[in-house]
């Protein structure tokens, strides 16, 4: 049985890559930080859907300095790594505090990579295992208003292109997907208006739903994937790109 841990899992994102990954058979570590009662709920109906794997709630601030120590603690097997967790901050530059800053770097950079650092021994230890990060559009073309954020997101592509060559070697293969608008809560705060003028700019008209960000993550996942590594897939519906 392979498992795989799945960074904010109570996120909507994260639970379509949950569920999709279920589906397939894994095992899944499921990370939250404090939608408790959403993880909860997930919890018991996975449980109860695939009673042969299995599934456990990892909770974590991602945006301290030491949480990933004690999250490796409650891992024991670990085939793939999936970094699903994520918050923006959305104002100009100029009025970016060095806290909001500092949050953002931890968040989407630091922790994320010492995650990969102190879980590299457990992955390698198969014949085959994979790390994705959820990037974003805004990490390869850059965002007004949220710079810091496009600026980590960047940050998360630039690494996975290096990590990838030094990790290849051990048949770990690191890839990420960049989305472009997602249906999820963290645009939830948008306006009807502020979407459905999104939504004009956007190709195929739409946003994307989470499950079709998760399709993606399947297949990075897959064995189908297996010579892929160091990527960063565009997933836009043709917006901004
Ligand atoms: N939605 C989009 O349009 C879009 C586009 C491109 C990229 N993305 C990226 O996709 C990823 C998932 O976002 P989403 O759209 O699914 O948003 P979401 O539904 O708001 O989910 C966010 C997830 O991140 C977790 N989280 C937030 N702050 C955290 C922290 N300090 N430490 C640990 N976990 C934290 C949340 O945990 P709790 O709920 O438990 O607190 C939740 O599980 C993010 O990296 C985001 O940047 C999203």
């Amino acid at each position: 049985m392979k498992y795989v841990l799945v960074t904010g899992a109570s996120g909507d994102i994260g639970e379509a890559c949950v569920k999709q990954l279920a589906k397939k058979g894994y095992s899944v570590y499921c990370h939250y930080f404090r939608n408790e009662q959403k993880m909860k709920s997930l919890l018991s109906d996975l449980i109860l859907q695939y009673p042969k794997q299995d599934f456990f709630a990892l909770q974590a601030d991602l945006s301290s300095p030491n949480s990933v120590e004690e999250l490796i603690q409650n891992m024991f097997q670990l085939h793939a790594i999936v970094f699903a967790h994520g918050d923006t901050v959305y104002k100009l530059l100029s009025d970016t505090t060095p806290d909001e800053m500092t949050y953002l770097w931890l968040t989407h950079v630091y922790n994320p990579i010492r995650l990969c650092q102190l879980c590299q021994p457990k992955l390698t230890q198969h014949s085959h295992s994979q790390i994705v990060f959820i990037s974003s559009v805004y990490g390869l073309i850059g965002s007004s208003m949220e710079v810091m954020y496009s600026t980590v997101k960047g940050a998360q592509i630039a690494f996975v292109k290096s990590y990838a060559k030094e990790v290849a070697s051990m048949n770990l293969t690191v890839n990420a997907v960049a989305p472009g608008a997602v249906d999820t809560h963290m645009n939830a705060l948008w306006s009807k208006e502020e979407k459905e003028t999104l939504r004009s700019d956007i190709p195929l008209n739409r946003l994307a739903h989470p499950k079709e960000v998760a399709s993606l993550v399947s297949y990075l996942l897959s064995s189908d994937a297996s010579y892929m590594t160091g990527t960063t897939i565009p997933l836009t519906g043709g917006w901004s790109i």
